[in-house]
């Protein structure tokens, strides 16, 4: 066991949170020196939500309309990030762009997941703008956050292959099951500390040279 103090993450997310599912699944299965201490949303309709709920996680919504601009929303969400003590921010398809303010905040302590194998296909619609543009291989990428979308340096990536009966469904399939691997992966080597950032690069301590 390390006695390390526990890593404290925080998972934002807007949507269905199939990619929470999975991190509170890994969390609760193996031993991760991190705890999953909030789960905030922009939306509170968001399914995501009630999965925290069911697995006793604080949640926390702040909606965008209230504040009178991007910049004062996100400083109350940095207000409940540090009230909450967070280490680590895991954007799992949390649907806002965060400003620029946020994000050097939390240089090096944001997460994100992009359904495919960037720089290819960034935006919103990463796993149809690469099946319609018929690639063969696309997949999954995991990085840091920084100041351009789906920008920063890269921890993880992992290559889904299109096949010619693959469908836009069969192959989101794919890249979600992909996702739900990965994912946990990456959040596991940060609460391990295995994570060097050197520029671009990021090197993972154990299975990459320094
Ligand atoms: C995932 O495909 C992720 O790559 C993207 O948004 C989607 C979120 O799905 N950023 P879910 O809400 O985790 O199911």
């Amino acid at each position: 066991m390390s006695h390390k103090p526990l890593k404290r993450l925080a998972v934002f997310a807007s949507g269905f949170g199939s990619n929470l599912g999975a991190i509170i699944d890994y969390m609760e299965k193996n031993s991760v020196n991190g705890s999953l201490v909030l789960v905030f949303s922009n939306n509170p309709k968001a399914p995501a939500l009630n999965r925290a709920v069911q697995h006793n996680i604080k949640t926390c919504v702040l909606e965008p309309r209230d504040y009178g601009s991007r910049e004062e929303y996100d400083r109350q969400i940095a207000a409940v990030v540090q009230e909450n003590k967070i280490d680590l921010i895991i954007l799992a398809g949390y649907m806002l762009l965060l400003s620029s303010w946020f994000v050097e905040k939390y240089k090096n302590r944001i997460m994100n997941i992009h359904p495919s194998l960037l720089p290819a296909f960034k935006g919103m619609h990463g796993i149809k703008d690469a099946f319609d543009w018929g690639v063969k291989i696309t997949g999954v990428t995991v990085h840091f956050v920084d100041g351009k979308l789906d920008h920063g340096p890269i921890i993880l990536q992992k290559e889904v292959p299109v096949s010619q009966s693959d469908t836009l469904s069969s192959l989101e399939e794919k890249i979600h099951k992909v996702e739900h691997v990965l994912y946990p992966e990456a959040i596991g080597y940060y609460c391990q500390d295995r994570l060097r950032i050197k520029k671009r690069k990021v090197i993972i301590t154990g299975i990459e040279k320094e």
